[in-house]
Parts: structure tokens; C-alpha cells; sequence
């Protein structure tokens, strides 16, 4: 099976406005569908690191000596990039979320549609697991992910259902986690509702939130003057944050003002938010989601 099909390849790699002999950092290898494209591009004196903290991704590794490639959390990128005598890039690439491989391989624990042990972590390395979330979390912080992460109203009641049913038994596989939410996942709606479930669990297992917010603060620091920042992000909350990073500069609030009263703002937005086409989503159903933005440090 194939290891994941890029989505919109040629404007996320367009965005980066590649120069042939610049250094640049796919932070989400997968299966290196950008990765490739990117080297493509590049000149035999260009540089490409990737990450991925998946050990699985490692067997994509591309023999080509401008390539390297880094089985560590994109939220270290500063770090390993210095490790490596890099300072400052030209481009960077997020493809964030998990792939198609992480999804089909059922012991990953990631989809709805295998009865699999509860795992869902992108890192092998990882401690936390979603066999954790669900059974050793207290209330309150279930109430807090099924909420923020998972946007359901029921959180509360959710919350509650886990936490009585776990008084008799551990909840350790898909088809229990099922059985103990049933009621709520009304048949109209069920497999709407359990995704929801899914990604609020998943983004908790691998603190795809903080992890977000430290990569993009660091982007901003090793990104080159009119380096590019080039991110897919697959939900709204990530959207929310990459968007907000990518026009002020931060994620709350508002950024300062200069002497004339003008927003100081670390990036220049390049074009419009891109989403797939409707023919690229029909050949590929996981861009369906995908909301491509792109901006370039001043
Ligand atoms: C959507 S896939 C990327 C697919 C890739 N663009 C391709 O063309 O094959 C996301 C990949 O990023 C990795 N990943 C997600 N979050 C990460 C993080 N915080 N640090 C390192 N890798 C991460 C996942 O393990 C997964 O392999």
C-alpha cells in the first residue's frame, strides 16, 4: 500500500520559492512526497533536512546526499538544525497530522475503522498514549480535551461516562471506547461524533497544540530575511494558530505598534489561503481538509 499521496504539492513547494542552492526543512517527512519535490527543485549545492519522529518514516529516507533526515519532533527544530551547524534557512514545509500510513496501520491505534488497543502516539518514544488519556486522565482534564481539542458540547457528560465505566473495567480498545460512548453517537451522525472523539484524544496523545506553537515560534527564528514558511494544517484549530502566527506574529493579543502607529509584524502573507481543488480531493480524500497558507519573514 502506498505510504501516503502528498497533498497540494506543487503550491506548497511553489510557496517555499525555492532557490537552487538554498537550505530548506520539511518538518513532516511521511512518506517524503514534498521532500522529493523539493529536491527536484534544488541545485547540487542546496540542502534539505526533513523530520519525522515516526521510526516508520525512516524506511522513506531518500538516498540523495543534500538530503538528511532527523527522527525527531518537529518542536525541536532549532536544536537539531543546530546540531547540523544550521543557522538560518530559506524555507520551511509543516504537512501536519498524520498520514495515510499512521491511519492504515491498525496497531497504530489512529482510525475509527479497526477494533485496535488504544495507542494513536506519532513517536514510538512517546510515553503517553491514548490507552493513558482515556484511562488514567482525571475528570477535568477529560472534560478539557473532549472540549478544546474535540469541540464537543458534551464534554462533560463524556467525561463522566469514561470515568464510571473505568470504576469496573479498562477501556483498552476501539470497539470498547465505542460501546462505553455509544449514546453519544446517534446513528445520523456516529462516525462525525467518534472522529471528533478520535482527534481529541489524538491531539492530546502527541500535545499537537504546544507542539505547533513552539515549532512556529522557532521557524520564525532560524528563517532566513524573506525566508518562506510554507503550512498545511488539516483542522481549525491548527488553522486558527498558524494563521494568527502568520499575520501578527504571535498567537494572542495584539502585536506592537511603531512610531507611526503600524502593526510590527515579523511576516509578509504571500497570496490567499489555498484549499484543494474538487478534482485533487476526489483522486485524494484526505486533502478535503486541507487549508494551505504561506508566508514569507521580512
Ligand atoms: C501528513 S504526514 C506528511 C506527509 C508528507 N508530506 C508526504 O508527502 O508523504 C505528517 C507526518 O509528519 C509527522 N509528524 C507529525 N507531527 C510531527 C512532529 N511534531 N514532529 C515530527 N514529525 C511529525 C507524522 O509522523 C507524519 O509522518
Amino acid at each position: 500500500m502506498e505510504y501516503h499521496n502528498p497533498v497540494l504539492l506543487k503550491e506548497t513547494v511553489d510557496g517555499l520559492n525555492i532557490k537552487p542552492d538554498g537550505i530548506y526543512v520539511d518538518v513532516t517527512f511521511g512518506g517524503g512526497g514534498h521532500s522529493k519535490e523539493i529536491l527536484n527543485r534544488l541545485g547540487p549545492n542546496g540542502k534539505l533536512f526533513a523530520f519525522d519522529q515516526d521510526e516508520d518514516a525512516l524506511a522513506n529516507a531518500l538516498p540523495d546526499e543534500r538530503f538528511e533526515l532527523i527522527n525527531e519532533n518537529f518542536r525541536f527544530i532549532k536544536r537539531f538544525l543546530r546540531f547540523h551547524n544550521v543557522r538560518q534557512v530559506d524555507g520551511i514545509l509543516a504537512d501536519l497530522g498524520v498520514s495515510s500510513h499512521q491511519f492504515d496501520v491498525a496497531e497504530r491505534g489512529f482510525s475509527t475503522r479497526f477494533d485496535a488497543e488504544l495507542d494513536m502516539r506519532m513517536s514510538q518514544k512517546n510515553d503517553l498514549s491514548a490507552f493513558k488519556v482515556v484511562n488514567e486522565y482525571d475528570e477535568a482534564n477529560l472534560r478539557r480535551v473532549f472540549f478544546d481539542y474535540g469541540e464537543l458540547k458534551n464534554a462533560p457528560a463524556i467525561a463522566r461516562t469514561i470515568l464510571e465505566y473505568r470504576e469496573n473495567e479498562e477501556i483498552r480498545n476501539t470497539e470498547q471506547l465505542k460501546h462505553v460512548l455509544g449514546r453519544f453517537l446517534p446513528a445520523h451522525k456516529s462516525h462525525k461524533i467518534l472522529a471528533q472523539m478520535y482527534q481529541a484524544i489524538r491531539i492530546e496523545v502527541n500535545q499537537e497544540m504546544d507542539v505547533l506553537k513552539e515549532f512556529l515560534e522557532q521557524s520564525l527564528e532560524v528563517l532566513a530575511p524573506e525566508g518562506r514558511l510554507s503550512v498545511i494544517s488539516y483542522h481549525s484549530l491548527e488553522d486558527r494558530l498558524v494563521k494568527r502566527f502568520m499575520k501578527n506574529g504571535m498567537f494572542e493579543g495584539e502585536p506592537e505598534k511603531d512610531f507611526f502607529g503600524n502593526f510590527t509584524v515579523p511576516f509578509k502573507s504571500i497570496g490567499k489561503l489555498i484549499v484543494p481543488s474538487a478534482d485533487e480531493i476526489y483522486h485524494n480524500n484526505r486533502a478535503r481538509s486541507a487549508k494551505l497558507r504561506i508566508a514569507e519573514k521580512k
